[in-house]
């Protein structure tokens, strides 16, 4: 376990932005910082990340969290895991508390399919350099296909012996559990107790997280034996899931980011020879084709893919579906064919890098250009092939969102048919009418199944003390909407409730000098955080927030008041063990305030900012609270009136009625009275 002082130095270390941004692309924004939200796919920023706050929101999908939420988050780390990733990326000493046989135990599930994973990788790396069979066969099998050792080191390369359990006796040595082996895939286990080694007589290519964690395996035959499958992958586990992980990334994301350009190529070991060719900006699909999620752990890099594929029918045929997925995704595609029976290893294997760099450049072609040739050339004077073709391409070009790029296509392909470029125009319009038809239905079928899930009924779960450990068990939910009748109904305190809780959130711990009426009845003058002017306002009138979330959070500030302890801070928020408490109190904490641009260029009217009025705004905001739940208290009691049938009811009900009635005008007296300063200053 890692102890308190150094938890805290971590925290205090650790820049947020720093932090996101080696897996977003971020952009200053004021005293923000702004970029595609990496937990759902989105092609204008909606996520934001505040330095000042050590925190992120996204305001599409809701997503929000301090740093160490963040990497539990993106990276699937548990609450240590995050933690030790910050240590050492700040150079932190870690300070160990003894761990309790307890906690021992209660180690996740996932954390040992990580370890043995890393501990697999470790190994058949080892054995690569330092055993007599590794080095005979494995090795020398790398630097005949002309991996130098420092690339083998870079991408962690390794071999498994070729004997039935070698690495399973090892590890299991090691005390690392069958459970875990299993799980993995590492280890194949027969009925009657026998198990032997996956991925005995191969090559091992570990691959890797986004950060760069062991998540499985390909491992390659090396004899030319045709009966048994050329790679063989790990299977999918708690860690590893093919589609939603590149190979190459972790090793291929900073040049990427920098070159601002992705090339995706077929095989493990066309990604290796690309980087050691110098081209390291390379992935490629893990042999699978290519996914969405796969295009979106792009998309947070950078917007353009070139697909490196073989010219023969079967690349020809992946590159094309492929193409498809990333133009609907919003990328920029171009296309570099190589010539039919090379692949970009043995392409960089027979000519050199240099060669390699110049084919790339020089053989880069826009994707619908490549495919619209493509399927032309299919067509050869077959009429029926040609109808075929031309809805294809019409179909493509229909994806292409620049009007000017479409037109060209359109001019380019008529010309190619042969056919009236208004008739192919015509048919292209038709082709993105359909599209964005269904689209507008799926959207609609989206939205019915969200108002469809009840809301509201769900019980309340009790409150926890956030400690680490709830923290770190807390379940990855999506984020929640706020109670749909709270908002429905019209009469709600709704705008009132989120002034007060918005300004205890941002300025709570401001302090204001404030007159106060001591012990000996002595008026006097003290500085006093303005959360504890607000709170105890409230709670002498004890007025209750409709909205059970805003509830919530005043409620942490008024036991904080109430015990003396620190207020709330953004880090107790972000930390938060209720979804709906973090969401909220996150947005309001950093919602993106944006002053319309027509009152700064147009009128050249500075507008006050929040902080010169403060004052006034807590003020106002209170009072404006107050008044709402009087009217609210009032609508209730005409209610009553209405139905009451009980002499003495009505009585009370009519003294209630004349009290409240005498309130509204006193607050709305003082409510006036703020305004009028606050128009003045
Ligand atoms: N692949 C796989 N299983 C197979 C064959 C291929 O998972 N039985 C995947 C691997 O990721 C491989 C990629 O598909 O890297 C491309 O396959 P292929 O072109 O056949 O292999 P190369 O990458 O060219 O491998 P090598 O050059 O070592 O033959
Ligand atoms: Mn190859």
């Amino acid at each position: 376990m890692i102890n308190k002082e150094t938890i805290q130095r971590i925290m205090d270390t650790a820049r947020i932005e720093e932090v996101v941004g080696e897996f977003v692309s971020l952009k200053k924004r004021g005293a923000n910082y702004i970029g595609c939200c990496p937990f759902h796919n989105e092609k204008t920023p909606s996520f934001y990340v505040s330095p000042s706050k050590g925190i992120f929101k996204c305001f599409g999908c809701g997503k929000s969290g301090n740093v160490v939420g963040f990497l539990m988050e993106h990276e699937h780390y548990s609450y240590p895991e995050a933690l030790r990733y910050l240590a050492q990326k700040y150079n932190i000493e870690i300070e160990e508390e003894q761990m309790t046989e307890e906690q021992k135990e209660r180690q996740t599930e996932r954390d040992g399919l990580f370890h043995v994973s890393e501990f697999a990788q470790k190994y058949f790396a080892d054995l690569l350099y330092n055993d007599e069979m590794g080095k005979a066969i494995g090795l020398s099998y790398f630097h005949q296909r002309g991996l130098s050792d420092e690339i083998i080191k870079t991408f962690g390369l390794g071999y498994c012996l070729d004997e039935w359990s070698n690495f399973t006796n090892h590890a299991r040595k090691n005390g690392y559990s069958d459970q875990a082996l299993e799980k993995t895939g590492l280890t194949i286990f027969k009925e009657g107790g026998k198990c032997f080694d996956r991925f005995r007589g191969r090559v091992m290519f570990p691959i890797y997280s986004i950060s760069g964690r062991v998540l499985g395996f390909s491992g390659r035959i090396l004899s030319k034996d045709k009966s048994s499958a050329k790679y063989v992958n790990s299977p999918d586990s708690d860690i590893y899931n093919k589609s939603n992980i590149l190979y190459g990334i972790y090793q291929a994301r900073n040049a990427i980011t920098r070159e601002n350009k992705c090339y995706l190529v077929e095989g493990n070991i066309d990604v290796i020879s690309m980087h050691q060719s110098g081209v390291c900006n390379t992935v490629a699909s893990c042999g699978t084709s290519l996914t969405i999620e796969q295009i979106r752990i792009i998309k947070r890099y950078t917007p353009n893919v070139t697909v490196l594929y073989d010219g023969d029918a079967a690349g020809i045929k992946a590159a094309i579906r492929a193409f498809d997925l990333l133009f609907k995704e919003g990328m920029h595609v171009r296309v570099v064919l190589f010539p039919d029976g090379d692949d970009p290893d043995s392409y960089a294997q027979k000519y050199g890098s240099t060669q390699l760099q110049e084919y790339l450049r020089n053989n880069e072609e826009n994707f619908v250009k490549f495919k619209t040739q493509v399927l032309l050339d299919s067509v050869q004077n077959d009429p029926i092939r040609k109808t075929e073709v031309l809805k294809e391409i019409t179909n493509t070009i229909a994806l292409v969102p620049d009007v000017l790029e479409r037109q060209e296509y359109i001019a380019q392909t008529a010309f190619k048919l042969r056919m009236s470029e208004q008739v192919l125009a015509m048919e292209v319009t038709k082709s993105m009418a359909a599209n964005a038809q269904a689209e507008f239905k799926a959207e609609a079928r989206r939205e019915q199944q969200n108002s469809s899930t009840p809301t509201g009924t769900a019980p309340v779960p009790p409150p926890l003390e956030p400690g680490p450990e709830d923290y770190e068990n807390q379940p990855i939910t999506p984020p929640i909407v706020a109670p749909r009748q709270v908002l429905a109904n019209e009469n709600t305190a709704e705008y009132q409730e989120r002034q007060i809780v918005k300004l205890l959130l941002t300025y709570g711990a401001k302090r204001l000098m404030t007159k106060y009426i001591n012990e000996d009845n002595e008026e006097v003058e003290m500085m006093i955080p303005l959360a504890n002017i607000v709170v105890e306002d409230i709670m002498a009138d004890d007025l209750k927030f409709d909205n059970p979330t805003y509830q919530q959070i005043f409620d942490d500030f008024s036991n904080a008041v109430a015990n003396e302890d620190p207020l709330p801070d953004a880090n107790h928020f972000a930390t938060h063990s209720d979804n709906m408490v973090r969401n909220t109190a996150l947005s309001l904490m950093i919602e993106p305030y944006t002053i319309s641009k027509h009152w700064l260029e147009k009128k050249n009217i500075a507008v006050p900012t929040i902080e010169t009025h403060l004052y006034a705004d807590m003020d106002e905001s209170i009072l404006s609270f107050k008044l709402k739940k009087v009217e609210q208290r009032l609508e209730e009691n005409a209610y009553n009136m209405r139905e009451t049938k009980n002499e003495d009811d009505m009585i009370i009900l009519i003294s209630e009625r004349s009290q409240l009635l005498e309130m509204r005008q006193a607050i709305g007296i003082k409510l006036r009275r703020v305004e009028s300063c606050k128009s003045k200053s």
